[in-house]
């Protein structure tokens, strides 16, 4: 068959993975093949287990696949055969040299520039859909029109919003799509066949199209915006936790003024996931770098908030449980970053399972998704860990229950059948709010929220 778009995501990743997915889908006519350098994951793609856990990813894969969407390891090849390419691969914190621990580490970024300049035959788009730092379409610009075989690629931005967990309809029915262009007659001619892509689903209206530093800066401050309301919400906590005010009660009274807004005012034990800390130090970077101190260390603040609140969690539960954990069992409940993912990036569980290991307790974990990324997270800890499937059976014989990630079916539990399995006097850390709190409290926990007063006996 002939397909009437040819197109390329490069990275089988959580974004590269997920949002070729949707275009297979919206677009049966476009042949999309998706490339990455790691064979096991691409086999993972083509496997019935996929190495992206997103609920409703597996159905869509199962119907895409094999009919205009492919995984692949041919990159060079995947190169020269399509003319759409998204560049989709990762961009951590860099963790040596100059900038290390807070710019991005380009060096997987710009191996994939070279690459398509090396192998490209024919005109290209290129596509940045991984967060990248202001200006780095240009330094593509720059790899790309370092050839000799005079060949045109235009450099679009067009930054991914969606989040983990709900992926797929955040890629099916996201808020907008954000495309930068240089504003040239080929550059306009470039963001008109991306357009034209979006909107075999999403109205035009939805389509936001704007000069390409405007794009790419625009993504680091979208996150930085979501991570400062965590922060501001984490820090009033605290306060709440001093005064006797209750944080829910707090966040629903600020949020429900329509200029503030409801979302993202859950106070918790700190943002986790690939992205924020690792877009804000990033950002952090850049301001430096462009001589703005004071705007740099404003948006550090929000890290630091961050750190401070997890800080705050482990000393609430040593000070609670009498100044020692030698030797108890803490059961762990979720450890990944959030909801509905087994992605444990940056999860708060990591660090605070470390802190817990120090202070010599010995830590059962338990998850419904994220127990493999878990195991890898924690392989050179020393201490005593154990991973549990069944919450129920993780639970048993623990002094204290620390709740980690907001999974629905941990709202659920029978706390009653959890307690009576549990030494006494038996604690719960809500590090996310999910529990019935004073149901639990009248079980026989000592209840210890976020933001709230604790229920206790004591
Ligand atoms: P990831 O680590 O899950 O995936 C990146 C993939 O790229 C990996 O599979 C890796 O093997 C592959 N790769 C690296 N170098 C390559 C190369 N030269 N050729 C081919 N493949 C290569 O990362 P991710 O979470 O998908 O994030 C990717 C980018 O998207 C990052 O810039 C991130 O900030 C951004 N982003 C992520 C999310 C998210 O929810 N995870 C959301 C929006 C934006
Ligand atoms: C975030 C953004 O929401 C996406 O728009 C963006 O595309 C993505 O980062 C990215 O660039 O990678 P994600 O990290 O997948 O998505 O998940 P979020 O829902 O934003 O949650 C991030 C962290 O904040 C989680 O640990 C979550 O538990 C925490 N959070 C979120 C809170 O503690 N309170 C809230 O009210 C909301």
């Amino acid at each position: 068959m002939k397909f009437k778009k040819n197109i390329l995501g490069i990275g089988a990743g959580y974004v590269g993975g997920p949002s070729m997915v949707m275009i297979a889908s919206k677009c049966p006519d476009y042949r999309v093949t998706v490339v990455d350098v790691n064979p096991e994951r691409i086999a993972a793609w083509n496997s019935d287990r996929l190495p992206v856990y997103e609920p409703g990813l597996e159905t869509i894969v199962k119907k895409t696949r094999g009919r205009n969407l492919f995984f692949s390891t041919g990159i060079e090849k995947g190169i020269q055969e399509n003319d759409i390419i998204f560049v989709c691969v990762n961009t951590p914190t860099k963790t040596f040299g100059a900038g290390a621990g807070m710019a991005a580490d380009l060096q997987y970024w710009e191996k994939t520039a070279r690459q398509i300049l090396e192998n490209a035959k024919s005109p290209k788009i290129v596509i940045e859909k991984s967060t990248l730092p202001i200006k780095t379409a240009q330094a593509m610009e720059r790899i790309l029109s370092s050839g000799k075989k005079n060949i045109t690629f235009d450099v679009l931005s067009n930054p991914e919003f969606m989040a983990e967990g709900t992926a797929v309809s955040d890629l099916e029915n996201p808020d907008r799509v954000l495309i930068g262009s240089r504003e040239t007659k080929s550059g306009l001619a470039a963001r008109a066949a991306l357009v034209e892509i979006y909107t075999r689903w999403l109205p035009r209206e939805k389509i936001i199209t704007s000069n390409i530093w405007s794009a790419e800066l625009s993504k680091l401050v979208a996150n930085a915006f979501l991570a400062q309301r965590v922060s501001s919400i984490n820090a009033i906590s605290a306060l709440c936790e001093k005064a006797d005010a209750d944080v829910s009660e707090v966040a629903h009274a600020v949020g429900t003024d329509s200029r503030i807004g409801a979302k993202f005012l859950k106070a918790g034990i700190g943002f986790g996931g690939s992205c924020f800390k690792k877009d804000i130090l990033n950002l952090v970077y850049l301001c430096r770098f462009y001589g703005l101190p004071e705007v740099a260390s404003y948006w550090e603040s929000v890290v630091r908030i961050n750190e401070y609140q997890q800080d705050r969690f482990i000393a609430n539960i040593l000070r609670s449980m009498f100044n020692t954990l030698a030797g108890k069992k803490i059961c762990v409940l979720g450890f990944a970053f959030k909801a509905d993912t087994g992605d444990t990036r940056e999860s708060p569980a990591i660090a605070i399972t470390r802190k817990l290991l120090a202070e010599r307790a010995e830590v059962i974990i338990t998850d419904p998704r994220a127990l493999a990324n878990a195991a890898i997270d924690l392989a050179h800890e020393k201490g005593n860990i154990r991973y549990v499937e069944d919450p129920y059976e993780a639970a048993r014989g623990c002094h204290a229950l620390a709740v980690m990630t907001d999974w629905e079916e941990y709202r659920k539990l029978d706390y009653r059948k959890i307690y009576k399995s549990m030494v006494k006097p038996a604690f719960l850390f809500d590090g996310r709010n999910i529990v019935d709190h004073r149901k639990c409290f009248e079980i026989g926990f000592n209840v210890f929220p976020i933001g709230k007063p604790a229920l206790t006996r004591f």
